[in-house]
């Protein structure tokens, strides 16, 4: 891969994990650990190190999606990477399917999204607060380095939304989303999967309520507790704090609808 150039972001991390993420400019960059001057780091490529002038060693590496979403801007509650990866994961997002997502918000879940389904897939969002639909679309776009033809961004409301076409998944996080199963089991195919996320239970028992009653099956719900580790020569054990709460998350499959049952035929009308 080429080396780093001049305009592009660089993510500079300590030997202890420590991460700056830094526009490369003709300028000087100072952190605790001292300063670099920016321009030393083109050309260089991903694990180069460079010294700053007290000594201390600086990693380069280009930014990772992880490390992007929790460092750009954000006007609401983002999904946080432990729940994204999973939503992705237990969804069993391909690269070219169309998928269907709702809320925006700041973007991180579309972000995630259009990376996994790739250039061939369809996203289509959509989200009714004009400027977090115009943040998320500015979040997509700096990542992407432009925006991504694959991404479909709609101003409106889930309950009102229509589409000429069936989607393979649903991705809901809403702060009632139940309202939206209704509207959505119309635009996901049979077979098709709707993964949503939501902070308290009690929204989790609406929503299993509404899948049942909107022709979804296999609702499976849970959360993920991620601990990280302090790990060093004298210690092996977990950190203090974590983020130890932050959602529910449901995925459910869309069935056939039960079809009523065929009337019996008629008797014949007896001849005699
Ligand atoms: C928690 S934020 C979504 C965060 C986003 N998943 C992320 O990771 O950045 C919830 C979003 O849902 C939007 N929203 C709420 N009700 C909606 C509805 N009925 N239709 C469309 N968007 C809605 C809100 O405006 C808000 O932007």
């Amino acid at each position: 891969m080429a080396g780093f150039s001049l305009g592009e972001w660089v993510l500079l991390t300590s030997q202890k994990g420590k991460k700056w993420l830094v526009k490369i400019e003709d300028a000087p960059y100072s952190c605790h650990l001292g300063t670099i001057h920016l321009t030393d780091v083109v050309g260089r490529s991903e694990g180069d190190v460079l010294e700053t002038g007290t000594g201390a060693k600086l990693f380069l590496f280009r930014v990772s999606l992880e490390d992007y979403i929790l460092n750009m801007k954000r006007q609401t509650q983002i999904i946080y990477p432990k729940d994204l990866a999973a939503m992705v994961f237990y969804a069993d997002l391909h690269p070219g399917q169309t998928v269907l997502e709702s809320g925006v918000g700041s973007g991180a879940l579309s972000l995630c999204l259009l990376r996994a389904i790739g250039e061939r897939g369809r996203l289509i969002s959509v989200e009714k607060r004009p400027e977090f639909a115009a943040l998320a679309m500015e979040n997509v776009s700096r990542y992407f380095g432009g925006r991504p033809p694959s991404f479909e961004l709609v101003i409106g409301d889930i309950q009102d939304f229509g589409l000429h076409c069936l989607v393979d998944r649903v991705f809901l996080d809403l702060p009632e989303p139940w309202h939206a199963v209704g509207p959505v089991s119309r635009l996901i195919r049979e077979g098709g999967l709707l993964v949503s996320l939501s902070p308290n239970v009690g929204q989790v028992q609406w929503m299993w309520r509404e899948l049942k009653a909107c022709g979804f099956a296999n609702v499976s719900t849970f959360e993920v507790l991620k601990r990280d580790w302090k790990v060093d020569e004298l210690r092996a054990r977990p950190f203090d704090r974590m983020v130890a709460h932050t959602g529910f998350i449901m995925v459910a499959r869309k069935v056939q609808r039960q079809r009523p049952a065929a009337a019996a035929p008629e008797k014949a009308a007896d001849p005699t």
